[in-house]
């Protein structure tokens, strides 16, 4: 069928815009207009206009603008063609002449449709009879009140194999197997398909019923079983409850996917109108597109468990290649493994608000998923990483949206690896992997709290900072080596900072250093003294700060002492966040995380004192005999 763009005019002529609106919406007349309250947003002075005249609509608030046609689409969350076809019943329009074969299929949707209401029907009167009584029970004792039973049109299928198909005889067996009621097996009688059931109807964008999903009474497999694609039902084009979602939508500017029809029916009930699911499979780019519809930004909330978790990744990769300026998908995750039925029905809406509240946008969730897939220990796993992420980014068909995520990406990756940001790794994992000298880069790019600078330039221990210090001076030709990571102790401040500064940027400058000469070039900027002073220190319980020490083990303590040196900070930093975080959340994860932290820290405090230890058995035995 093609609409010609004359009878779309004619259509919009004929329809009386403001009593169409009028029909939801209060409208007040306000001179040769229309004026109320926007139903696209929230507001409480009316900015909203209705010219009949013109046959537009008009918010100053938040720009809806549209015709007719525009509001069944945007307000009433219809296909184009359904919108139409709505408006030209009302209007007493024809809808343009088709051809035959079209006619008939018409004929023959309009039997399905009455069937399936036919059906739910008598699915509705067995749930209140006496067979019903089981599956009135489950929703008992699922908590699901009778109001949201009649509002969802839930229903029972008896368990016997001509019952429906008896009920509706009069469609004839043909029209109720295309319809998916009944089951044909070549050469043998139709018989219902669905038996002892659950029932809940499917509906379209327009409230009428296209199929059922069957929830079995107690145990067995399969838990639900949904009806076939049919002319009515194309599975990967429907989201179960968008007809009531979709206005919902426009009130909270929220549109939720959940997994399950129970999640759904279960945050209605909760108050939270605004949710639809997929039928049991991972969700469509038509399904995605219907959310767009609805709003900008569709909060995925799949279940808590792995194969939620991991659906959840897969929306999120298949909405790459369809994303758009503004237009986004984010995510919920829920809290062990639970499903938005189990916490609100245990909690209540509150939990489930604050989630919707704080939800994680699409590049977190995918920045995420690939900085855990790998470890990221060497460089050539640093660059698999930048690989995964280009890959990631290259189905994304929007230029500016493509660019922006390189950019976010790289701003990341960068912020990730600069030695101050980076996680704590433990030394026997270090690579010792040297770093180009320019160390601009070094900085911090990644925002850093305020609380966690504070421990950071404050973490640095002092007095193992001043022996790794002595320890250089002495052994110049190590500085080399760690490079990369006395960088970060830069923030030192004081007299210890500068020289910390001097004597890296000396050994930059010139590769052979001995500890001589390196103490005469510190004098030359007034740091000889304290050079000096820590070449003396022989008091110190390490090592590498003595004189007499063997070469190859005070190497060895002198790495040691400057990854704990380096550590350290690192794990306050992460501690004191994970503290905050905590303090303004509390989760199971969050805790885990501080509690692991804490035994780093612990671990650490271990580490240095059996450097101590170990110095001071080496000098109780005497220099080794070999
Ligand atoms: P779940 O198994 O998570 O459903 O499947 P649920 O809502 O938590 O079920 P209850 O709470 O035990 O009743 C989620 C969705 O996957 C589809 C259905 O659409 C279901 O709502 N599904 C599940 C099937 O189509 N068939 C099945 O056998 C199971
Ligand atoms: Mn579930």
């Amino acid at each position: 069928m093609s609409l010609s763009p004359a009878f779309l005019d004619e259509l919009r002529a004929r329809t009386s815009l403001s009593a169409l609106i009028g029909k939801t919406t209060k409208l007040q007349k306000a001179g040769r207009e229309f004026r109320g309250c926007c139903p696209f947003h929230n507001e409480k002075t009316p900015s909203f206009y209705v010219n009949d005249d013109k046959g537009f609509y008009h918010c100053f608030g938040c720009s809806a603008h549209g015709d007719a046609i525009r509001w069944m689409t945007d307000q009433r969350g219809l296909p184009f063609i359904d919108a139409v076809k709505e408006l030209a019943q009302s209007a007493g329009l024809e809808m343009p002449a088709t051809d035959p074969r079209a006619a008939k299929k018409a004929e023959r949707q309009k039997g399905l449709h009455e069937a399936m209401e036919d059906a739910a029907a008598f699915f509705t009167e067995q749930l209140h009879g006496i067979a019903g009584a089981d599956a009135r029970a489950v929703l008992e004792k699922r908590g699901i009140s009778a109001e949201t039973a009649r509002t969802f049109g839930f229903g029972f299928a008896p368990d016997a194999r001509n019952r429906l198909r008896t009920a509706l005889k009069s469609y004839g067996d043909a029209m109720l197997v295309e319809a998916g009621l009944l089951i044909q097996v070549e050469g043998k009688e139709p018989y219902d398909r669905f038996r002892g059931r659950l029932m809940i109807p499917i509906r379209d964008p327009r409230g009428r019923v296209i199929a059922f999903g069957g929830r079995i009474i107690g145990d067995g497999e399969p838990k639900y079983l949904n009806s076939p694609d049919t002319p009515l039902f194309d599975k990967g084009r429907t989201l179960y409850n968008l007809d009531r979602a979709a206005p919902a939508s426009r009130k909270s500017a929220r549109a939720i996917v959940v997994e399950g029809y129970m999640d759904v029916v279960a945050l209605a009930q909760a108050g939270i109108g605004e949710a639809v699911a997929p039928l049991g499979t991972a969700l469509t780019e038509a399904q995605l597109e219907r959310l767009w519809r609805m709003v900008d930004v569709p909060i995925v909330c799949l279940d808590g468990d792995a194969a939620g978790q991991k659906a959840a990744m897969r929306a999120a990769h298949r909405a790459l290649p369809m994303l758009a300026p503004g237009k986004s998908l984010a995510f919920v995750t829920l809290p062990d493994g639970q499903d938005p039925d189990d916490l609100v029905r245990s909690k209540g809406a509150a939990p489930m608000e604050k989630l919707l509240a704080e939800t994680q946008p699409l590049v977190d969730r995918l920045w995420q998923a690939e900085l855990a897939a790998e470890p990221l220990d060497t460089p050539e796993q640093r660059a698999g990483l930048k690989q995964r992420l280009a890959d990631l980014i290259r189905p994304i068909t929007d230029a500016s949206v493509k660019y922006e995520y390189q950019a976010e990406f790289r701003r990341r990756f960068d912020a990730h690896f600069s030695p101050q940001r980076r996680p704590f790794v433990p030394f026997e994992k270090r690579t010792g992997g040297k770093r180009p000298a320019g160390r601009s880069g070094w900085q911090p790019a990644l925002p850093v709290t305020e609380d966690a600078k504070k421990v950071h330039a404050a973490g640095i221990d002092r007095v193992l900072a001043k022996a790794v210090l002595a320890g250089l001076i002495r052994h110049p030709a190590e500085i080399a080596r760690h490079m990369e990571v006395l960088g970060s102790l830069r923030l030192a401040d004081g007299a210890l900072g500068r020289l910390f500064e001097a004597v890296v940027d000396l050994a930059v400058e010139e590769q052979a250093l001995d500890s001589t000469r390196l103490v005469t070039i510190l004098a030359r900027s007034g740091l000889g003294d304290v050079a000096g002073e820590l070449l003396r220190a022989d008091t110190m319980p390490y090592s590498f700060t003595q004189k007499s020490a063997d070469p190859v083990r005070a190497q060895a303590d002198l790495d040691e002492a400057i990854a704990i040196l380096v550590a350290r900070p690192e794990v306050d930093m992460m501690l004191a966040d994970a503290t905050s975080a905590m303090q303004s959340r509390f989760t199971d994860d969050a805790f885990e995380r501080q509690v692991a932290l804490v035994r780093e820290k612990q671990a650490l405090e271990l580490r240095l004192a059996n450097l101590v230890q170990a110095n001071e058995d080496a000098r109780a035995l005497g220099p080794e005999e070999n």
